[in-house]
């Protein structure tokens, strides 16, 4: 231990640290700052734990102690309020964020850039934020926000915030300020009096039998309080949302079946001795040969990944018509293998729990999931507790994207602050958090698909087999939502569609942003233009043709008959593709549909509580979460819709307070049924004002908002002879054009929202959405080894940065959903469903080269972009 002195925010401080500490964590830990923020340490890729050092910006996990020696250190805690204020109101009037994770860090560089007083060009901007990762808001309204604080730095005036919340109003978002300035707690900045740290032990292995694990050297290490194995486990040792198929420790004796499996827990004093203290503990394997192809595993005498399930983890089957007869009278057929990659979420906030045990022998959890109750119901399991014993709540998170509904360190959290009676909080690293959550399918796509001579689609043949990994996760649900948009949003007559997910030692696959479409729509979108080509006509004119209208049949076998805006989304981009093409540009078109809820039979519940509260404002109470999606900003603009009352009398929760019993915040449903129960109960309470009550003189009253989707129907299954799969279906079609070189220079979308309810929102979320789209058309893969990724670092994974951002270009299309809250459906997901398959064929124009395989590294646009460093080769090899 070597004494520190340094000036943190202009106050001399010290303290005693091992010279390799790193500045992020002493920061976060010893001064309690929580502008900054741990994304990647010590990584140093994402910006996330930015400070300046005698005024120079520097990633505070790069700076060991031995660096801040006698320096200068500023935070955004030490910057002027006035400052802080301009900062913090630049980015709400430009939604220039979303989960706010990244944000705090990205407000201190563009300080130092506005201080240096230079003006600076979009292009010149993006190019400093390069240091920065955000995983949200595709960087668009980023810039934005820079524009208008040079602007008020050039004019002394601050940016003007709207304040109106009725719907179709950009209502600023909710807590924007307080993300923005890194003041509204993430669960990783949330300290408790007596808190210990947990550290998990991961299995090196994809396959291997658990000979022996010794925690004695850990449990020794001076400040561990206690190691946990799956002995200690009173309850259920085993979770999962569809199958509990996944133990939350995996005991001696078992298989570890990936390599996020866990063997034992540390509860310590710090985090560093938690850490030092698993690196202690030994476990004996006895290594097996690892099941890692999907093709390999549904053979017969394939070794059984997973105990309690055969490799086949689903069969989904969709038959319609005849195919045969379709495809040999067909004028026109193609056929091909498409191949999409696995990709990482790289939400910004790795995954962290707190628990905390209460009074009367009740436990606080304090969970950033995607689904409280679920989480709730499956601790209570793990603890061999009542659920009633669990007050969950939700922390909103620093991005999902569906990678944080399968519990990750829930269990184990709560199981340590049960075995070690105090509070307990765990945050994985990033290797830690990529190691142990679910990835988005790779997906092997064998398509026929036939066509008349006028190019109008005939028949279908499609196969499709899925690596779903260790556990079920949801990836039987991914398969069976990729069968049901197997055909895209076109008419088909006759369909054969089969999709297999498969039990691998690979990491498990489950929910990410589109669930399962996006694979589809590439290879789908790829048969479009092979066959306009065969036919002579051009890609939007194969489109027109076949774009499903109101009383055709979708892919699942429900009939179309209501809020269908395919159409005018491809009218909105019409005159960009052709006069992009006139202009001598290599253009692609694709088109996209996504269902909002889930659909496919599941009964799905939103509810609200509206409770006034002594101070005269209204806790709104939903079960969904808030993860940067923008939600509690919507349902606040319900109950404004609603009510009249200002948006600023709302204040959303999330925690089991009431039993709203909401399951996951996924399929793009989260407006949908958070929305509706907001109006149900929003109405009740505009009833009581409008009989001249005032919110004063209800404090106490409690109002109750819900709804109830019980109509749709399984794969196969008809209810009163009527195939109804999905509630509402959200449209697009997406513009690339490529500049000289082959690089995307700019993106087209006209997307059907049915209302939209915050436009400058709706924006956002299409704009983060294409720039996943674009990582995953050219540069984005998590590649693995031996069932191990081959990195763990942003930069080789491939997701975009601010200076690979083309312009975009959206049209926000009206198609009045009748079942959504007030005509509204679901947009998170379907931003980023056509990209691909636009891509790919803008590819196709600019050099002649039909890609069929996902990233297409191969391609003057990917070559482009200086991030995605994995070569083909080792991909090739690491399958
Ligand atoms: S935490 Fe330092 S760059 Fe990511
Ligand atoms: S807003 Fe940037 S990572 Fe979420």
């Amino acid at each position: 231990m070597n004494l520190y002195q340094f000036s943190l925010n202009g106050n001399p401080v010290q303290l005693h640290a091992p010279s390799d500490r790193l500045l992020v964590e002493v920061l976060r830990e010893n001064f309690q700052i929580g502008s900054v923020k741990n994304g990647c340490a010590p990584q140093q890729q994402c910006g996330a734990c930015l400070i300046l050092i005698n005024g120079i910006p520097k990633n505070s996990c790069a700076l060991d102690m031995e660096k801040v020696q006698g320096k200068e250190v500023l935070t955004l805690e030490g910057v002027s309020a006035d400052e802080r204020q301009l900062y913090a109101t630049a980015f709400q009037a430009a939604a220039g964020l979303q989960c706010g994770f990244c944000t705090p860090g990205l407000v201190l560089r563009i300080k130092w850039l506005a201080d240096r007083g230079r003006p600076m060009s979009r292009a010149e901007i993006a190019r400093a934020l390069t240091g920065h990762l955000c995983r949200c808001t595709g960087y668009v309204k980023i810039i934005d926000a820079v524009e208008l604080i040079f602007e008020a730095k050039r004019s002394g005036r601050l940016p003007q915030l709207g304040d109106s919340g009725a719907v179709g109003q950009s209502l600023p978002r909710y807590q924007g300020s307080e993300l923005a300035l890194g003041t509204r707690p993430f669960v990783a900045d949330i300290e408790v009096a007596g808190m210990l740290h947990g550290a998990v032990v991961l299995s090196p292995h994809a396959r291997a039998r658990v000979v022996g694990i010794d925690t004695s050297r850990a449990a020794a290490l001076a400040g561990v309080e206690k190691v946990i194995t799956a002995k200690d486990v009173p309850g259920d040792r085993w979770v999962g949302q569809i199958y509990k198929d996944w133990p939350v420790l995996v005991a001696e004796g078992e298989e570890v079946r990936y390599v996020g499996d866990v063997l034992a827990i540390v509860a310590a004093e710090s985090p560093s001795i938690a850490r030092a203290a698993a690196a202690l503990v030994q476990v004996a394997y006895e290594p097996l040969p690892p099941v890692l192809d999907p093709v390999e595993a549904i053979k017969p005498g394939a070794p059984q990944v997973n105990p309690r399930h055969d490799n086949v983890l689903s069969l989904t089957k969709i038959e319609r018509g005849e195919v045969d007869a379709a495809l040999a009278s067909s004028a026109h057929v193609v056929s091909g293998t498409w191949r999409t990659q696995r990709i990482e979420h790289l939400f910004l906030e790795p995954e962290a729990a707190l628990a905390v045990p209460l009074e009367g022998g009740k436990l606080h959890l304090l969970t950033q999931g995607q689904g409280v109750f679920d989480d709730r119901r499956q601790v209570a399991s793990v603890l061999g507790e009542p659920e009633e014993n669990i007050f969950a709540e939700l922390v909103p998170n620093g991005g999902a994207f569906g990678g944080k509904e399968d519990m990750t360190i829930q269990a184990q959290t709560a199981l340590a602050a049960r075995l070690t009676g105090r509070p307990v909080r765990i945050e994985l690293n990033r290797e830690e958090s990529i190691r142990m959550h679910p990835k988005r399918h790779p997906i092997t796509m064998e398509y026929t698909v036939g066509c008349d001579a006028q190019g109008h689609l005939t028949a279908a043949r499609i196969n499709l087999l899925g690596d779903s990994g260790a556990y079920a996760s949801v990836g039987g649900k991914v398969l069976e939502r990729a069968a049901g948009h197997a055909c895209g949003p076109y008419r088909i007559p006759a369909i054969d569609i089969e999709a297999r997910a498969a039990y691998t030692n690979n990491p498990p696959c489950g929910a990410m942003r589109g669930f399962g479409v996006n694979q589809t729509s590439f290879a789908i979108e790829g048969c479009l233009d092979l066959l306009a080509k065969k036919v002579g006509i051009d890609g939007w004119e194969m489109r027109w043709r076949n774009a499903v209208r109101i009383g055709d049949v979708f892919s699942s076998g429900q009939v179309l008959d209501k809020s269908l805006g395919l159409e005018r989304t491809l009218l909105a981009v019409k005159d960009a593709y052709y006069g992009a093409r006139g202009s001598g540009r290599a253009v692609g078109l694709a088109c996209g549909v996504k269902n909002s809820g889930i659909g496919n039979g599941a009964i799905e519940k939103g509810k609200c509580r509206l409770e006034v509260e002594a101070d005269a404002s209204v806790s709104l109470y939903s079960g969904f979460t808030e993860m940067g999606q923008g939600l509690f900003t919507v349902i606040i603009q319900f109950a404004v819709e609603v009510t009249g009352l200002p948006p600023s009398v709302f204040r959303p929760k999330v925690n089991s307070r009431f039993e709203l019993g909401s399951g996951q915040t996924t399929g793009s449903r989260g407006t949908l049924l958070a929305g509706r129960a907001t109006i149900d109960a929003a109405t009740k309470l505009k009833k009581d004002l409008d009989a001249g009550q005032t919110l004063r003189d209800l404090v106490g009253r409690i109002y109750e908002g819900e709804t109830t989707i019980d109509d749709t129907t399984a794969p196969g299954q008809t209810k009163n002879g009527i195939i109804k799969t999905h509630t509402s279906f959200g449209w697009s079609s997406q513009v690339v054009v490529l500049d000289e070189a082959g690089a995307v220079e700019r993106v087209h979308v006209a997307q059907d929202v049915g209302r939209a309810i915050n436009p400058q929102q709706c924006e956002a979320q299409i704009e983060g959405a294409v720039a996943m789209g674009l990582g995953y058309a050219l540069t984005e893969e998590l590649p693995c080894r031996d069932g191990m990724p081959v990195t763990f670092k942003p930069r080789e994974i491939g997701v975009l940065r601010a200076p690979h951002m083309p312009k975009v270009d959206i049209t926000l299309i009206e198609e009045h959903e009748p079942e959504g809250p007030f005509g509204a459906k679901g947009i998170g997901e379907l931003g980023l469903v056509p990209t691909a398959g636009a891509v790919a064929a803008a590819l196709e124009a600019f050099d002649g080269v039909r890609r069929m395989t996902l990233p297409m590294k191969d391609s003057p646009a990917a070559r482009a972009i200086d991030v995605g460093l994995i070569k083909d080769g080792d991909r090739d090899q690491w399958h």
